[in-house]
């Protein structure tokens, strides 16, 4: 199977594989360097991976528009369900298969409210295994050492934030690597706020040197890498 990513800028992602179109955290209107807009998106199911506005995001409305199957925690799940969309609940550690492939949320050190202040559940990050690509999404996370264990599942590619400030910054996600041993990183949360700002060649370079094996592969918004 081959699978297709394309960074929308921020935490946003678009998977795609032959038959579905995953995209996670849809932050797109508000978010000054997403290169399409909430109107101009076709996925078949969205992943939430918290309630903070910069990752549900237009969620509620790109659901509703395109009948897209939310697949979150138990409560971005019943507050997707509550606004009208469908949507299907997971919670921390449980896995479930997809027609496109299998699920799982994994543990995420991070807040997570909805932008009315509701609380909205554990921040997760998430385990995909599509076909026999691996791909681990952090989200937005600190550091932590069961990293070690998403490692374990064999991971083809990691997406980890770098832009330090709400999660991980540069040196936490080249420890993060050392972790999680991915054939591939791509780096992401930086450079859409002055607040996180970051320098992704020189991560590049950071982990270059001292994992040779692990590629790093960053992205601008819009640009796409398959697997
Ligand atoms: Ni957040
Ligand atoms: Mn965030």
């Amino acid at each position: 199977m081959s699978v297709k990513l394309t960074w929308y800028g921020h935490a946003c992602w678009s998977i795609e594989v032959p038959k579905a179109t995953i995209l996670i955290d849809p932050y797109l209107a508000g978010n000054p360097t997403a290169p399409v807009t909430p109107d101009q998106v076709k996925p078949d199911y969205i992943l939430v991976s918290h309630g903070h506005g910069d990752h549900l995001g237009d969620t509620v409305a790109i659901a509703t528009r395109t009948g897209a199957l939310v697949i979150a925690n138990y409560e971005i799940a019943s507050y997707c369900q509550g606004q009208g969309c469908k949507a299907h609940p997971l919670h921390i550690g449980g896995s479930r298969e997809f027609p496109f492939g299998r699920v799982k949320l994994t543990i995420a050190h991070h807040g997570s409210s909805f932008p009315d202040g509701r609380y909205a559940g554990n921040p997760c990050g998430f385990l995909l295994t599509l076909g026999k690509i691996k791909i681990y999404d952090a989200a937005d996370t600190g550091l932590f050492y069961d990293m070690k264990l998403i490692g374990e599942e064999g991971i083809d590619v990691a997406l980890l934030p770098i832009g330090d400030n709400f999660t991980m910054g540069p040196a936490d996600a080249v420890r993060a690597a050392k972790l999680i041993k991915p054939k591939v990183v791509i780096p992401m949360h930086y450079n859409t706020f002055e607040m996180i700002s970051q320098d992704a060649k020189s991560f590049a370079a950071r982990v270059k040197k001292e994992l040779p094996r692990v590629k790093v592969v960053p992205l601008k918004p819009g640009e796409s890498f398959s697997v």
